[in-house]
């Protein structure tokens, strides 16, 4: 088999380096060829030029406070995320683009910056009216319309932590986020279009508050499908409210460096998925300087990140990082390939986005949907394009640099973490060469090695662990007061002593002689769908649960456009029809956690694979689902399981 065919959806090894071209180079935001040598040099004080990209209220005494945890970053600063990302801009660019919206049946909203501060006002002065306080988390739960940053933006207005649950998210567990981060508000819709046909938010939204131990203060709803939502007590329409508060001024809450702007939930090795906070001062300088240098945003570019804002992508690279640097951010609700499978070179097109930033699945998915989509289209706005959330093979990067970027725009692969808050590792594209399937170097000021499992750095081109080795400002404030989970956790964790703090990120990576990171996926009981986290113990448990599955068993499995699928292994009780539980598992996940998170496979099987203990051999089940060498079998109780897992599963590939 030629190599080209053998680089399926995992990353590579490739030798070949490729360049920016001079004329990026002329132009980026940071071109100091010794940038990260500087930043070593001036640790921690080389983060005020993040830092330096913000407003404050009142001056930080310290860049980093506290000699180890907890860490205050830009300590004794306060300021306002809202302030920043809008009122700030007001004077230089009032009327330019500040927010561009392109929903899913071809309409389109465009807010400027004036427009975007007055209705960021009227929403907040409402959510004030409907009593939400300082600190008080106020739950959105909205698929990609303008009114999600807006309401963002009024929340941090008013000092109000926000929690978004990604609206393709069931029922039940918006019920268990707002639960958990004890959240009394909540901002939705009636419903929204998904391929053309209406999904009712709303009901979903009911059925979490029906599920629910806490009380609902106050629900607002945004009117997406244009019917009549009949609203109960405690339930406002949208709308309405921000007609009542016409013409609000809302002073911004002035607010600690290391007061909580947000919290997002994300999927671990826990069977519940952790809510992680991020900081007001540390979380919104890293986002702006990560836009700043390394998607070299500026004022008058149009960046287009086409992550959902339910996840930490959208968050940084959609709402804040863009706004706080005063460049237009686009919004797309739709999927790219509706109505036609050049939807997204249309809209870069009509837009001219300079800036693109998406997932190595979606460069996949257009990859295989063919170049004379992109062709059909003038690209040459575009300066830079990015990939984040897996790693991308060196094939679907070249693709994407040749085809969509015309060999002259740099492609950034970054990788970071809803821990992260921000960019980490990637090339800086107006400094370093970029290295296809390689995600390129750590940061300026961010410590990161690949380490074995005693902690030791492993020998180039050999692989190991991920670990940050410094805090960042971008840290979330759980790890800043190292509280808990973040504390012990991970297989490297206790080797750690030769530095002075470490994070273990439970990625497994290579490093090159150069310093160049490529990433080999997670170390720890989570699967990455196109770029989505979940945990398999999260889906493993609903799967428990459901009548007829006597045992179950989840793993992470390859898929060539996805880069990693869901397997799930079941044992189904006596008598059960196989079909039938089928649908019903997937129903259960549907339910439990959303759609997105269904089994792509479900293997039936007698058994599953044990140790004389009794315990599931997870090692097995993944190196079957892999086609991988089994390894050493002499632990397995039940060998025999082996052979028919191996045929059920040529029987569906
Ligand atoms: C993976 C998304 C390879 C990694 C921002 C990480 C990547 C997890 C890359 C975090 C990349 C993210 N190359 N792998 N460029 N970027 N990952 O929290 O396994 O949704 O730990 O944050 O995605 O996923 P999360």
């Amino acid at each position: 088999m030629p190599d080209d065919e053998r680089d399926g959806a995992r990353g590579a090894l490739s030798d070949e380096r490729v360049s920016p071209p001079a004329s990026f180079v002329e132009q980026a935001n940071v071109a100091e060829p010794d940038v990260r040598e500087a930043f070593d040099a001036d640790w921690p004080e080389c983060w005020a030029r993040a830092a330096d990209l913000l407003d404050w209220d009142s001056d930080y005494d310290r860049v980093l406070g506290g000699g180890g945890p907890p860490f205050r970053w830009f300590e004794g600063g306060s300021l306002n995320a809202s302030a920043n990302c809008l009122d700030r801009h007001l004077d230089e660019r009032k009327n330019q683009v500040a927010l561009q919206w392109e929903g899913r049946l071809g309409e389109s909203r465009t807010y400027s910056y004036l427009d975007l501060h007055r209705e960021v006002n009227e929403f907040a002065a409402a959510l004030r009216d409907l009593g939400v306080e300082e600190d008080d988390v106020v739950t959105l739960y909205l698929p990609v319309v303008p009114e999600l940053p807006i309401a963002m933006l009024a929340c941090a207005r008013i000092g109000a932590p926000h929690s978004v649950v990604f609206a393709g998210f069931s029922a039940d567990a918006l019920a268990t986020r707002m639960d958990a981060a004890d959240s009394e508000y909540l901002v939705t819709c009636d419903g929204y279009y998904r391929r053309g046909a209406p999904i009712h938010q709303k009901n979903k939204a009911d059925n979490a508050a029906i599920e629910r131990d806490g009380d609902v203060e106050a629900t607002v709803v945004v009117d997406r499908l244009g019917g009549e939502t009949p609203l109960g007590e405690g339930e406002h329409d949208y709308d309405d409210l921000v007609t009542e508060h016409r013409g609000a001024d809302v002073e911004p809450v002035p607010r600690a460096a290391s007061d909580q702007l947000f919290l997002i939930y994300t999927s671990g090795t826990t069977g519940e998925p952790t809510g992680v906070r991020h900081t007001t001062g540390g979380y919104l300088a890293h986002a702006a300087w990560t836009s700043h240098a390394v998607l070299d945003l500026r004022p008058e570019d149009t960046h287009w990140c086409s992550a959902d804002i339910g996840w930490i992508t959208g968050h940084t690279y959609t709402v804040y990082g863009p706004l706080a640097l005063g460049a237009t951010t686009m919004l797309y609700e739709g999927t790219p390939d509706h109505p036609e499978k050049d939807r997204v070179w249309d809209l870069i097109e009509r837009n001219a986005v300079d800036v693109f930033y998406t997932a190595p699945t979606a460069v996949r998915a257009f990859m295989k949907w063919g170049e004379e989509h992109p062709e059909a289209h003038d690209l040459s706005s575009l300066r830079l394009l990015g990939t984040v959330g897996e790693p991308i093979n060196p094939r679907a990067w070249k693709w994407y640099h040749d085809h969509i970027g015309d060999g002259e725009c740099p492609v950034v692969d970054t990788w970071w973490q809803t821990e992260t808050g921000g960019m980490m590792v990637s090339t800086l594209p107006g400094v370093d060469d970029m290295k296809p399937g390689s995600a390129g170097r750590r940061l300026p000021g961010v410590g990161a090695e690949v380490v074995d499992a005693d902690g030791e750095p492993v020998e180039p081109g050999e692989s190991g662990y991920l670990v940050l080795t410094r805090p960042w400002p971008g840290m979330p404030l759980s790890m800043a007061e190292n509280e808990g989970w973040f504390a012990d956790h991970g297989p490297v964790r206790p080797s750690l002593e030769r530095f002075d703090w470490a994070y273990f990120t439970e990625d497994g990576a290579t490093v090159d002689e150069d310093g160049y990171v490529t990433l080999l996926g997670r170390v720890d009981d989570v699967v990455n769908v196109a770029g989505h986290r979940f945990g398999t113990m999260e889906i493993e448990s609903v799967l428990a649960d459901v009548e007829g599955v006597a045992e179950a068993a989840v793993v992470s499995g390859p898929d060539d456009t996805k880069g990693e699928a869901v397997y799930a292994y079941v044992s189904a009780a006596g008598g059960v029809d196989e079909e039938r539980l089928r649908a019903a598992v997937n129903d259960a996940v549907e339910d439990a956690i959303g759609g997105i998170a269904a089994p792509d496979v479900v293997v039936f099987t007698p058994d599953l694979p044990k140790t004389r203990s009794g315990k599931v051999m997870r090692r097995l089940l993944e190196a079957v689902t892999h086609d991988d060498d089994l390894g050493d079998t002499s632990a397995l109780r039940n060998p025999e399981v082996v052979g028919e897992l191996e045929s059920a599963l040529d029987g569906l590939r």
